[in-house]
């Protein structure tokens, strides 16, 4: 049987994408990389299990601070960050699933837009965005990704 992961390489590579070519973690591990996330006594910066990691929400902090700029800076920090973080997880975003952005408001859903189709891959992730009410801190985003862990 073909595996998922073997799929998704080929249609990445048949899409033009390039690839990364990440060391695996084989067992259920904490990703101990706490950029952008509540830190180590609330979270984990991602957790993996059978293949798949899945990250904390992550904010636009950049050496513990929030960016400076609007929400097309903290886009792109935020998506920064999480690369980081699959990075650790023996992935990248390449390998993204899913993702789930939190606006604290909708009037940046069509700035945040143009930052994340211009940094992320395509074929895109799935994706839900919403607004929240608030969100911790000053932050006008946070985004969640589900990312597989491609076979070594
Ligand atoms: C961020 O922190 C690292 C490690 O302390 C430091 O080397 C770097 O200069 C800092 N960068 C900025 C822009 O503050
Ligand atoms: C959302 O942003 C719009 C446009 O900048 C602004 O008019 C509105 O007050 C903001 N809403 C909240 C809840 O801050």
């Amino acid at each position: 049987m073909v595996s998922f992961s073997s799929i998704i390489t080929s249609f990445l590579l048949v899409a033009g994408v390039v690839v990364a070519k990440p060391v695996p973690k084989t067992a259920e591990v904490p990703v101990v990389t706490y950029l952008g996330t509540q830190g180590p006594i609330l979270s984990s910066g991602a957790w993996t299990s059978k293949g798949i990691v899945y990250t904390s929400g992550t904010v636009p902090t950049f050496n513990g601070s929030i960016v400076a700029g609007g929400i097309e800076a903290q886009t792109a920090q935020v998506i920064k960050n999480i690369g980081v973080i699959l990075e650790e997880a023996g992935t990248s975003w390449d390998y993204v699933l899913k993702t789930t952005v939190f606006l604290a408001n909708m009037s940046d859903y069509t700035a945040m837009n143009s930052v994340y189709g211009a940094l992320l891959p395509s074929p895109k992730p799935a994706r839900t965005a919403v607004e929240v009410g608030k969100l911790p801190g000053a932050f006008l985003i946070e985004i969640e990704a589900i990312a597989a862990i491609p076979e070594s």
